[in-house]
């Protein structure tokens, strides 16, 4: 028995690897690109341990996925391979439609031929469960009600755009061929692993080296934060237990300003390692100008999750930002090589990739 995870070098990929085998043992084959955002180095404490088989390659490569599918049999691919930066996206939407859209496609189309040549009793059991965000549903009011699975989708980005195209495809490729699908749509997730483009360890990384801490706009954007972690169990339980062809929202219940997560991490970063002037962190926040056609708020209503397979996430954002702190101070190795491009040498030399 095996799963085959895509994008499992990517932040929460990676976790979901490193938790999977912790949780439940099972081995995992680990088929990722490396582009920019993939980090072998977030696996180095899989290196030997032989139940982590990575492959470096592209879900678009359909002669790679029929050969893996051929010769490791997994009773569950778990797809988070994507683009998944919001900015890249408004500058170079092309890879968002290369990976997120075409890329899903082929995956899907691999899997399909896959799973319709398993014996019966494997072919009843074979899950895809397809990762995906709450941003396929647009942006919300101040007043709104959190998104619900029944929201419409209303993608406003060309990152948003591109994963509800691949959620429209899981979809169909359920209704059209009984491919055997489950969806989940996230809020903000963060924590150990986080590439330092994103909002939290960026302005982690940035107030450690004195650097302006960027806010878009006003400040004023609202985000729903959950914790990896929390994440990866939920998506174990989808996996799990999961109605076929469902979709499940996660989420944390912590809306959030960016305002407010950015002072709540200059507070902590001012208790546990001061800056030496004796200053708050918070005197680098500097306003700069807004992200084009920034979706004011997001939050996830996670109650079907929580109410048919009785999944609640563990850490509230006042616990889950302290361990998050708590790990990039930790993990200045991990962070110097990230953010010196250190760790695509490494990975030349250490995998000849
Ligand atoms: P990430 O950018 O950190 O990692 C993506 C990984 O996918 C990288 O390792 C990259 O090398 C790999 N990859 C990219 N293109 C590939 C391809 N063509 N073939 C194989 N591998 C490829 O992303 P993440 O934040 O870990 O997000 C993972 C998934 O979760 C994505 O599908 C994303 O849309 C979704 N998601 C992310 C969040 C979030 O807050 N980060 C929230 C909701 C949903
Ligand atoms: O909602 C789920 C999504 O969350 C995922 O699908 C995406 O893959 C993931 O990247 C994330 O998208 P966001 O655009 O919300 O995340 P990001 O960290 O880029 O930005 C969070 C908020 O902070 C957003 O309102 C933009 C703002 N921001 C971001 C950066 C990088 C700033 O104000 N300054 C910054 O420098």
């Amino acid at each position: 028995m095996a799963i085959l995870v895509t994008g499992g070098a990517g932040f929460i990929g990676c976790n979901f690897v490193i938790d999977w085998l912790e949780c439940i043992g099972e081995p995992v084959i680990n088929l990722d690109k490396l582009t920019y955002a993939g980090n072998l180095q977030s696996l180095s404490a899989l290196n030997s341990d032989n139940r982590h088989l990575f492959v470096n390659g592209d879900i678009g490569d359909s002669a790679l996925l029929k050969l893996l599918l051929s010769k490791y049999s997994p009773r569950a691919v778990i797809n988070f391979a994507a683009e998944s930066h919001v900015d890249r996206s408004i500058h170079a939407p092309s890879e968002f439609i290369q990976t997120n859209v075409l890329g899903t496609f082929t995956l899907l189309e691999a899997i399909r031929g896959y799973w319709s040549e398993l014996p019966e009793d494997e072919r009843r059991l074979f899950r895809f469960l397809h990762v995906s965000t709450d941003e396929v549903y647009g942006s919300l009011l101040p007043g709104d009600p959190p998104f619900t699975e029944t929201n419409a989708y209303e993608p406003n980005s060309p990152y948003s755009a591109s994963k509800a195209a691949s959620d429209h495809l899981v979809r169909a490729w359920h209704h059209t061929y009984g491919l055997p699908v489950l969806t989940t749509n996230c809020s903000n997730n963060y924590g150990p692993y986080h590439f330092p483009e994103k909002l939290i360890p960026l302005v982690i990384l940035n107030a450690l080296a004195g650097k302006p801490l960027p806010i878009y706009g006003d400040g004023q954007q609202v985000r729903d934060w959950l914790y990896v972690k929390d994440h990866c169990s939920a998506i174990r339980r989808v996996l799990e237990a999961g109605a076929l062809g469902e979709t499940y929202n996660v989420g944390g219940w912590n809306e959030k300003t960016n305002l407010e997560v950015v002072h709540t991490i200059c507070a902590i970063l001012d208790e546990l390692q001061p800056r030496t002037d004796g200053e708050s962190y918070a005197g680098q926040i500097t306003f700069v100008q807004d992200r084009p056609g920034h979706d004011r708020r997001y939050a996830i209503d996670a109650r079907k999750l929580e109410r048919e397979l009785g999944w609640k996430p563990a850490e509230t954002f006042e616990t889950g930002i302290r361990k998050t702190v708590q790990w990039y101070l930790d993990n200045q190795g991990w962070v110097h090589n990230v953010s010196s491009g250190n760790y695509r040498e490494w990975v030349n030399q250490q995998y000849g990739i």
